[in-house]
C-alpha cells in the first residue's frame, strides 16, 4: 500500500495493472505512437503512425481516448470525437512543426500566395488545420499531393524536408513554410556514412522528415509504420535506422532475427530522441487515467473548422 502515496516511486508491476483495470473501468482505448518508451507500447491497444492513430480514433466505439503520442495527435482524436474525453499523460507534449508554426503567420504567409491551396502535414497545432485545405501525414503525402489537379498551385505547411521530398517525388513545385522537426534535423550524414561503411550490408531508412543530404544516402524512405513494414518484408538483415529511436521496439519485436542500429545526432548526444514524446511516462499515463485529467479541450467554432481538412484527408487515405 505504502508504495502508492511515494511521489514518482510507484513501481512497474502497480502501473501496468492499474492501467489495465483503468481501461476497463472507464472504457477507454490507448492508443499509442511508435516513438512512445518501450512499456508504453507494451500495454497499447494499437500502436501505430499518425495516418493509423487518426483513423484508429475516428472509428473507436470506446467512451474514453487515451493518446500516448504529442498534443497535435490526441487534438486530431478530439477534433474527430467531439463527445470522446481524449486523455492526454503530459499536455506539454508539443512538437516542434506545430510550435514553428503560428496560424496568424501561417495566414499572412498564406495571404502571399492567393490563388495557392494550402496542405498541412497533420503534426500541427488545430488553429492552422483550421486555416488549411486539406491535411496529410507522412504516408499519405505523395498520395494527397498527387490528388490535387496539376494547374493548382499549393503552399505546403509546415514541415520543409517533408515538403521538398513531396515535391521532388511528385514532380510539384510548391511553396514551403520554413519548418523542421529538431528531432530529424539533428542526424549527421557523417556518423550515418561511418556507420554504413562499418556494416556495408546494412540497409539506410529514414523518416521523410530528415533533410535532404541524409534523405538522399537513404535506401528506403518512409513514415514510422512504413519502416516497420521495409524492416519485415526486406530479405536484408541490418539496418541503419534514422528516425526517433522509440520505433526499435517494435522493428525488433517484429524481427528478432535482425540488427537494427540507431543513427546518432552529430554530436553523439541523446538529440534523435523527442523531447516532446519522452514527456510521456507510465507514472503520468497512469495519472491522467486515474485523474481524468489533462484532458484536450477544444472549442466547438475552431473543431468544426479543423475538422473539414481532417476529413477530406481520411476520405482520400
Ligand atoms: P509518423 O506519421 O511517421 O508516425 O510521424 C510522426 C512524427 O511525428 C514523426 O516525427
Ligand atoms: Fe514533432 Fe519531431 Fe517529435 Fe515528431 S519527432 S513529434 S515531428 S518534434
Amino acid at each position: 500500500m505504502i508504495r502508492r502515496f511515494i511521489k514518482n516511486n510507484f513501481d512497474k508491476k502497480f502501473l501496468i495493472d492499474e492501467i489495465k483495470k483503468l481501461k476497463e473501468e472507464l472504457n477507454a482505448v490507448l492508443l499509442v505512437h511508435y516513438y512512445q518508451e518501450d512499456d508504453i507500447q507494451e500495454i497499447g491497444d494499437f500502436i501505430g503512425d499518425s495516418l493509423q492513430l487518426s483513423q484508429e480514433a475516428a472509428k473507436t466505439q470506446a467512451d474514453v481516448i487515451v493518446f500516448a503520442g504529442v498534443h497535435f495527435m490526441a487534438e486530431t482524436a478530439k477534433i474527430l470525437n467531439p463527445n470522446k474525453k481524449v486523455l492526454i499523460p503530459d499536455l506539454n507534449a508539443g512538437c516542434s512543426l506545430a510550435e514553428g508554426c503560428p496560424a496568424e503567420l501561417l495566414q499572412k504567409f498564406k495571404e502571399k500566395y492567393p490563388d495557392h491551396i494550402l496542405i498541412t502535414y497533420i503534426n500541427s497545432t488545430a488553429e492552422v488545420k483550421a486555416i488549411s485545405d486539406i491535411i496529410c501525414t507522412s504516408s499519405n503525402a505523395e498520395k494527397i499531393v498527387n490528388s490535387i489537379p496539376k494547374s493548382q498551385k499549393i503552399i505546403f505547411a509546415p514541415d520543409k524536408n517533408l515538403g521538398k521530398y513531396i515535391s521532388k517525388k511528385t514532380g510539384r513545385d510548391m511553396v514551403l513554410w520554413p519548418g523542421a522537426c529538431i528531432v530529424h534535423e539533428t542526424f549527421s550524414e557523417n556518423k550515418i556514412m561511418k556507420l554504413k561503411l562499418e556494416n556495408p550490408e546494412a540497409d539506410i531508412i529514414a523518416h521523410p522528415e530528415c533533410e535532404e543530404n541524409i534523405l538522399n544516402i537513404s535506401d528506403f524512405i518512409g513514415s514510422t509504420s512504413n519502416l516497420l513494414n521495409y524492416v519485415i518484408k526486406s530479405d536484408k538483415k541490418k539496418f541503419i535506422v534514422v528516425t526517433e529511436p522509440g520505433i526499435l521496439h517494435q522493428m525488433r519485436k517484429k524481427c528478432p532475427d535482425k540488427e537494427f542500429i540507431p543513427a546518432l545526432p552529430e554530436a553523439g548526444c541523446n538529440c534523435n530522441n523527442c523531447p516532446y514524446m519522452r514527456l510521456n511516462t507510465l507514472e503520468k499515463l497512469y495519472l491522467c487515467m486515474k485523474n481524468r485529467k489533462p484532458e484536450i479541450i477544444i472549442n466547438e467554432e475552431l473543431r468544426i473548422k479543423a475538422l473539414k481538412p481532417i476529413q477530406r484527408m481520411l476520405e482520400l487515405s
